[in-house]
């Protein structure tokens, strides 16, 4: 029986577990700047180190290891779109820290980033049970901005000039949804039926 492909689905994609199938395209897209100057510092990873990344992610617990690593993938093609994590899940507290990444350039701006971040609060809040997620985005990353706000996701603070990117100093922007805001906003929660 293969991978049951239907379980976190949204309008456009699903989530799913990661395979290490997917080398390739993390690899085609990884080691960008365009991707990677949202992310962090941008060192540079041989084909090596991400196998052995996708390795270890693959296989992580949410409770045991604290961390959910899934990818993205086109729910009408099954293309690999990117990654969507729910880190530093820390069971008394029930809370998580959210990112997403749409890796191709190309699928950007065309409603996944959104979509799947909808996805990622499904499984959060109605899945895990968590009370809090919170995010980290640069501040001058407006498209990530605006789509966090339209989903519901408040500002709560900047962290002044904390990243180092590029040459430039950067602040940190901090953003979270309470379980109860999810509940109110969306109640019938974010996954669609399964097609
Ligand atoms: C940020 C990211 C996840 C968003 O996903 P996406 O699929 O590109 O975004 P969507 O198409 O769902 O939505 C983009 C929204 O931003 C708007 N937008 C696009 N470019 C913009 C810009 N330069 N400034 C402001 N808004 C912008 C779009 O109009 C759209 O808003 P709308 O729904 O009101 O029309 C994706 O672009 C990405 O992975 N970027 C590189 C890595 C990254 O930044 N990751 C996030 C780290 S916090």
């Amino acid at each position: 029986m293969g991978i049951d492909k239907s379980m976190y689905t949204g309008e456009l994609v699903r989530l799913r577990a990661l395979e290490m199938s997917d080398l390739n395209d993390i690899m085609r897209f990884f080691n960008t700047l365009e991707l990677r100057r949202y992310l962090g510092p941008p060192i540079v990873r041989s084909r090596k180190y991400m196998e052995e990344w996708l390795q270890k992610v693959s296989i992580w617990e949410p409770w045991k290891d604290g961390q959910l690593v899934l990818a993205i993938e086109e729910k009408k093609t099954g293309q690999f779109l990117g990654i969507a994590r729910l880190e530093d899940i820390l069971l008394p507290h029930n809370r998580a820290e959210a990112g997403i990444s749409i890796y191709d350039p190309t699928k950007r701006g065309k409603g996944y980033g959104k979509d799947a971040m909808l996805v990622l609060l499904g499984v959060g809040f109605n899945i895990l049970g968590l009370h809090s997620i919170y995010l980290d985005t640069m501040e001058d990353n407006e498209r990530s901005i605006r789509i966090y706000e339209k989903i519901g996701f408040k500002r709560v603070g900047l962290l002044r000039e904390t990243e180092y990117i590029d040459g430039v100093r950067k602040g940190l922007l901090i953003m979270d949804m309470l379980q109860s805001e999810y509940d109110t906003k969306y109640p019938e929660g974010t996954f669609t039926h399964p097609k």
